[in-house]
C-alpha cells in the first residue's frame, strides 16, 4: 500500500488555541483526522506526526527513507526558515515533499519569506488554512 508521512513541526501541537486569527480554529487532532479519512478513501496509508523537536522531524526524515513511504507532506513551522538539517534530511529522500503553511507566509514578517525547505518541495502550499493539508495529500494521492 502506498505511504504517506504528515509531518507537523514546533507550536502546531497548539493549534485551536494559537493565534487562531492566523492559523485557524481547528485542532491538530482535527485536521490529521480528516487526513487520515481522506487517505483512507484513496486506500493510502498514512502516519501523522508532531514534534517540537528538529532532531526528531529529522529522525522520522530518516526513518520515512527506509520504511516506503513515497511521500512527505510537511510543515516545518518556525523550522521552515532557519533550518538546514530538516534540509539536508529531506535531500536524503527520494520521494514526493509537499510543504505546507496553514497561513500566506509571504503577507507576513519579511524573516518568514525565506524557507530552506522549499529548495527540496516539489510542491508549496500557504495560505489556505487547514485545506492546504488536503490539496497536498490530492496531489500526492493523485501521483
Ligand atoms: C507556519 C508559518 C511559520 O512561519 C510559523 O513559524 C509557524 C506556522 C504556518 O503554518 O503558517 O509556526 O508554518
Amino acid at each position: 500500500m502506498n505511504k504517506v508521512l504528515v509531518l507537523h513541526g514546533p507550536n502546531l501541537n497548539l493549534l485551536g488555541t494559537r493565534q487562531p486569527e492566523v492559523y485557524g480554529h481547528q485542532t491538530l487532532e482535527d485536521i490529521n483526522n480528516a487526513l487520515y479519512q481522506e487517505a483512507a478513501l484513496g486506500g493510502w496509508e498514512i502516519a501523522c506526526r508532531q514534534s517540537n523537536h528538529e532532531g526528531e522531524l529529522i529522525d522520522l526524515i530518516q526513518a520515512a527513507r527506509l520504511d516506503g513511504t513515497a511521500a512527505i507532506i510537511i510543515n516545518p513551522a518556525a523550522y521552515t526558515h532557519t533550518s538546514v538539517a530538516i534540509l539536508d534530511a529531506l535531500n536524503a529522500f527520494d520521494g514526493t515533499v509537499i510543504e505546507v503553511h496553514l497561513s500566506n507566509v509571504h503577507r507576513r514578517e519579511p524573516f518568514r519569506h525565506h524557507s530552506y525547505v522549499s529548495l527540496r518541495a516539489d510542491g508549496v502550499i500557504a495560505g489556505l488554512g487547514s485545506q492546504g493539508y488536503r490539496a497536498a495529500l490530492d496531489a500526492v494521492m493523485a501521483g
